[in-house]
This record gives structure tokens, sequence and C-alpha cells, in this order.
């Protein structure tokens, strides 16, 4: 099975002329599923509610997914892609799944980071996996990796891939993805952007680039540069994912101990401190 990502510099706003450019990009490929960054179409960096009003799409009705199908079918080919979704009054931080036969699924991002949080709803679908024709997929976005339960959370549902449509602008995700893989045992095939945004005073964004694909040993498999636009598409067996393992006497899964994890299920607000990081 062939995965991959494409990592490029989406211009902000000019959504249909992205949409484009990714699927002339992408259309000779040979892979079974590609991630693309999060809010791929769009741009990242939104400033006001008008802004996010008209670039956000209803899913599945919308253009972007519409077209994301049309691929997915004719080429039968898995996609996983980042969008600002339009659900009623409300804007989620989407991502949808679509494959051979057309939109799967949607999943809307749990763990919102920094201004996304002026405009976009916390996620309601909770994670998923997907029990697709190449394997078991799951979906996070972008800060989701930044607390390990998504991920664990995805494996204990079976996940053997996780995509991770990203636009990722702080410098740890991809030295930390080995541990959340090997935590959990599964593949991530995280998708950035790369390039620059400064739509807000005092507040450019810097996107890392760095997309790579990470495997269930840790192992980081293959990785864009900083700032080059990339395709890259590697072969992986997801039967590596299902094998929790650790000694002939541990199991990651069946070692675990829930009723000695229970606070992990409770909020505990500590005081709140001065940030480490700046956006
Ligand atoms: C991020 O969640 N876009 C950093």
């Amino acid at each position: 099975m062939k995965v991959g990502f494409y990592q490029y510099n989406p211009v902000f706003g000019k959504k249909e002329e992205n949409v484009r450019r990714v699927l002339s990009a992408i259309r000779e490929t040979d892979a079974d599923l590609l991630v693309l960054p999060e809010f791929f179409a769009t741009g990242y960096q939104f400033v006001s509610r008008e802004e996010v009003t008209g670039l956000s799409e209803k899913i599945p009705e919308g253009h972007t997914t519409q077209a994301l199908s049309a691929l997915s079918k004719k080429k039968n080919l898995h996609i996983v892609a980042g969008l600002p979704e339009k659900a009623g009054e409300l804007f989620y931080n989407s991502a949808i799944l679509t494959g051979p036969d057309g939109f799967i699924g949607v999943y809307r991002k749990t763990h919102l980071f920094f201004e996304e949080k002026l405009f976009f709803s916390p996620g309601d679908t909770g994670f998923q996996v997907w029990d697709t024709s190449i394997g078991h997929i799951g979906i996070m976005i972008c800060f989701d990796w930044y607390f390990p339960e998504s991920m664990r959370t995805l494996a204990l549902m079976g996940a053997d891939i996780v995509a991770h449509p990203s636009n990722l602008v702080l410098p740890h995700c991809p030295n930390s993805m080995p541990v959340r893989c090997r935590e959990n045992r599964v593949y991530a095939v995280t998708a950035n952007r790369i390039g620059e945004e400064a739509r807000k005073e005092g507040t450019p964004l810097r996107f890392i680039g760095l997309s790579q694909i990470t495997a269930p040993d840790g192992s980081i498999l293959v990785q864009a540069l900083e700032d080059d636009e990339a395709l890259l598409t590697l072969d992986i067996d997801p039967a590596l994912a299902r094998n929790k393992a650790v000694t002939s006497l541990n199991n990651l899964f069946e070692d675990r101990r829930p009723e000695m994890y229970r606070t992990i299920s409770k909020t505990r607000l500590q005081n709140s401190g001065s940030p480490e990081e700046s956006g």
C-alpha cells in the first residue's frame, strides 16, 4: 500500500485556484492514500468572520469536497484534506476523507490552536476511524498531536494509519511524532504546508514544512524540506500497525490499566501561567 502527502504554499483566499493547483499536482500519483494540509485550499490566517464565512463550505456539498471526491473516484485514491466547514451558524476546522466511492466522512478538529479559537468551534465529531478497502484510517488535525489522548484514542479505535493534515508553526511536532507513533504502534502521515502568512499586524506566521511519514516503530520513513513543495509517497505495510506486542510478555494495549488512569477523563484546571510558546 502506498501512502503520501503533498506539501505546498497555498495563496490565501484563492480557493479555487489552489484546488486546481493541487489537483494538477497530484493527478499522476499512484498512491492509495494521499494526505493534504490543514485548510489546504483557503490558507490559514483568517482575520475576520466575513473571511471565514466566505471561504468555508458545507461538507459534503461544497466545491472542495466535490472536487476531491471526483478525483478519488477517478483515480481509485483515498484523500484526506483539511478545510473550513460551515455547518448552520457554526464553523469548524475540519478534514474530510474521500475514496473510490466518493465522500466517506468528516472529522472536526478537537483541539483548536491559538487564534483559530476566535472563529471556529471546537470539534464535536470526536475521533473517528474508518474501515476502508486499504486499511483503518483515522484523522487528527495539526495541534491535536500535542495531546497524547488524540492518537491514543485513534489507536484504541483500531487505526493503522493516522492522517494528520497540518499547518504547523511551532517546531516540536516533527521530533515528537516518532514517540506518538511508537507508543501507539501506528503509522502517521503528517502533511504540513510551507510559506508565510502575515495578514495580521504583530502575528506573522511561518509554516515549518517538514511533512513526514512516521512508522509504528518511531522511525521517520520520509521527510520533506522546510521550504520546498513536495509530493512524496512510500510503500508501507499496515499489518505492522496491528502488532502491539512489545516483548513476549508485554502488549501495548493488553497491559494498559485504565483503572489507574481515572484522572485522565477529568479536567483539573491548574493555574494557567504565561505561555511557553507565542503562536
Ligand atoms: C495548528 O494547529 N495549526 C498549529
